[in-house]
């Protein structure tokens, strides 16, 4: 992990990481991937193109041998004290959550882990967002780059700084830098979930494959918020308020949520 971050990673809370699981982990995961897919019912959580199987404690059993050997070694950088320093360094002075990096991480320790094995299909895109105020860290591990074009993860900062003003799904004139990050294999992306981190997965052609993490809070709320927060735009209409501010405007989120609903059914 780099120490001296270009100009946009060092104000986004994000660090991109090559090799960021163990060769040999890579690839036995690699191997099992579509394995694990097959062992539950995949839930697509209301995103368009894209299936997921949550690990849970329920259906655990399904690839204990599986999750014991690899799976459970996932999480082997947090441990990394680069990673521990970078956090505190993006976290300090400016996040309400805590003054002091040792109690941060004490707190991130005590996160529930979710886990998901996703697979995104052709069309798979989703507008700039910040996730769930109870979301302290997500990330992502690319698998298989070779069967798909597209599928960059675009990370983004807000011009405003304040991040009360900071929209859950902002206008794109509301960003500042964007940056693009291709994937590779074993590349793994950990984002720092905070009011300003936005994030969108680019449209995807083919079979993308990718683990999923987040460590997710059980207080309600991690840091103080832009009301949006409290009742999100699902991502159709976060896509069309981002590709047709003006309309949006026009119309009011009302009318669009009932558009896009109306446009859904009929399948188009
Ligand atoms: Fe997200």
């Amino acid at each position: 992990m780099q120490d001296d971050l270009p100009p946009f990673k060092s104000r986004y809370p994000a660090l991109v990481v090559e090799s960021f699981l163990d060769q040999e982990l890579y690839n036995k995961l690699e191997v099992h991937f579509k394995e694990i897919l097959s062992f539950s019912p995949t839930n697509s959580f209301g995103q368009a193109h894209r299936e997921n199987v949550i690990v849970t404690e329920r259906n655990l059993e399904n690839y204990r041998g599986l999750f014991d050997e690899c799976v459970g070694d996932l999480f082997r950088f947090l441990d990394d004290e680069h990673f521990k320093k970078y956090l505190a360094r993006q976290l300090a002075g400016r996040d309400k959550r805590a003054s002091d990096s040792d109690k941060i991480y004490e707190e991130l320790r005590t996160c529930d882990v979710e886990v998901a094995f996703a697979v995104a299909g052709s069309g798979y895109e989703n507008p700039f967002h910040v996730d769930t105020a109870k979301r302290f860290i997500h990330g992502l591990i690319y698998f298989k780059t070779h069967n798909y074009t597209g599928g960059e993860l675009e990370l983004a900062l807000p011009k405003n700084q304040d991040w009360s003003e900071c929209d859950q799904i902002p206008f794109l004139s509301a960003l500042d830098e964007t940056h693009i990050v291709a994937p590779i294999d074993n590349l793994g992306v950990v984002v720092l979930s905070t009011p300003n981190s936005y994030h969108r997965g680019c449209k995807t052609e083919g079979e993308r494959l990718f683990v999923y993490f987040a460590y997710n809070s059980s207080r309600i709320g991690l840091w103080r918020k832009n009301a949006s927060f409290a009742n999100p735009l699902n991502f159709t209409v976060g896509r069309f308020k981002q590709k047709h501010p003006l309309i949006f405007g026009l119309l009011g989120r009302r009318i669009v949520e009932r558009l896009t609903r109306a446009a859904q059914r009929s399948g188009r």
